[in-house]
């Protein structure tokens, strides 16, 4: 190219950037708007929580118990919930590890404990002495990223306190003796 196209070219690209520039700086100064000297919201830092912020004052989970409606949930409902997780997770007896574990009985089964799956370090450290009890089982299931941090499971969470209590009702019956239910 020689250098009159040049010239051209780069005349027309400079021209370009300060008309840019100019735009910006006028909208700038049109639009500019300070920020509000309080903001819309507050955080609200629980009490003696070591300074960690929550969204609530309430330092409590942000999930209701299920405990109280296990025995009247709906476990055929639940066994639709269930469906959610058939593509990670077998509920067979002796069934097949897939992306999560076989969770055949897995209420009231040491967390992170089946034979043959490769826990996350993160729920396998969470679970050091802990089984699956019915609440420990509602909060991962009402978020599992919040329950057990660093967790494997790729699952969002079942946000309908319905929904869990019916799963955890369902998952209660697969197994050889249904845990009992709790008083
Ligand atoms: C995208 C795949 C995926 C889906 C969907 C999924 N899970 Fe999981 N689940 C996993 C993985 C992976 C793990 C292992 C987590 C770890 O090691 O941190 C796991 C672990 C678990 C555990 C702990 C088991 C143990 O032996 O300690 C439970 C309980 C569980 N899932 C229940 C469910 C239920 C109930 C659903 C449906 C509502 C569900 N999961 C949906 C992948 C999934």
């Amino acid at each position: 190219m020689d250098s009159f196209k040049f010239n051209q070219i780069a005349m027309a690209v400079l021209g370009t950037v300060f008309v840019l520039f100019g735009v910006s700086l006028i909208s700038e100064s049109l639009f500019h708007s300070e920020a509000p000297e309080t903001p819309g919201y507050t955080i609200a830092v629980a009490e003696g929580s070591g300074g960690e912020t929550t969204d609530t004052a309430d330092a409590g989970p942000a999930y209701e118990p299920i405990t109280a409606l296990l025995a009247s949930a709906d476990v055929g409902a639940g066994e639709t919930v269930a469906k959610k997780c058939a593509s990670c997770h077998s509920f067979e007896k002796g069934g097949p590890n897939k992306v999560g574990p076989d969770l055949y009985a897995v209420v009231d089964r040491p967390i992170a404990s089946h034979e043959g799956f490769s826990y996350s370090a993160a729920l396998t450290e969470y679970g050091k002495d802990k089984t699956w009890t019915y609440e420990e089982l509602n909060g991962f299931l009402f978020k599992p990223k919040a329950h057990v941090k660093g967790t494997a499971m790729g699952f969002a969470g079942l946000p309908k306190t319905a929904d869990r209590a019916n799963i955890i009702a369902w998952l209660r019956m697969q197994a050889d003796t249904p845990a009992p239910l709790p008083q």
